[in-house]
């Protein structure tokens, strides 16, 4: 009768010394799963925990052309240009409201102006291409910037019609 609350301190002692004893061991595994959990991405962060300052998309600026063929037609040849450069007695002979294919065959011919015989689009290369030259240059390599007798083309406008050449002046 007597062993009996004698084993059962002697149990207690085991469960309370228990954790303790096993603790060199077991102690810092378990500290590192704790640790590991901690850093474990949670996946729902992103939507719970958004960028307070999130860099602003760069917005398309919609009084710039796109570089290509239609967009230049539509938006800088035919309003800027073609009030000059239309029909038989078009400056140099450029008529700049033709049809798209029929302009990009005009387009691909020597420049009148040109000594050298630069073709007005030569794809692949602004440098190398009259038109271009003759809006990008205040003093282009033969009579006056285009469009004669009003602003010069914005920067945007230019760099759309620069963009189309070097992207290789595509139909
Ligand atoms: C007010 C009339 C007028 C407008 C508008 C005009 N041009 Fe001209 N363009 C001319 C005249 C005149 C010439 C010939 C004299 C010269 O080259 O400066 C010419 C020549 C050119 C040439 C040289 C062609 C060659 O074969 O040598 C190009 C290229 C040209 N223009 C492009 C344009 C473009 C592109 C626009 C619109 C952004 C434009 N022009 C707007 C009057 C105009």
């Amino acid at each position: 009768m007597l062993g009996r609350p004698y084993v059962l301190a002697l149990l207690w002692t085991l469960v309370t010394l228990g954790p303790a004893a096993c603790g060199p061991a077991g102690g810092p595994a378990e500290g590192r799963r704790l640790y590991t959990a901690d850093l474990a991405p949670n996946p729902g962060s992103g939507l719970s925990n958004p960028d307070p300052d999130p860099e602003p998309e760069p917005e398309p600026d919609p009084a710039c052309p796109t570089p290509t063929l239609s967009s230049l037609r539509d938006e800088v040849f035919l309003p800027l240009c073609s009030s000059c450069h239309s029909g038989t007695l078009a400056p140099e002979g450029l008529a700049l409201d033709l049809a798209p294919t029929e302009l990009l065959a005009r387009l691909g011919q020597p420049a009148h102006g040109s000594p050298s015989g630069m073709p007005l689009i030569a794809g692949g290369r602004r440098g190398g291409s009259f038109l271009y030259l003759k809006v990008f240059l205040e003093t282009p390599l033969a009579g006056v910037q285009m469009p004669k007798d009003a602003p010069a083309l914005s920067d945007c406008q230019v760099e759309a019609l620069g963009a189309w050449i070097d992207a290789g002046a595509l139909p």
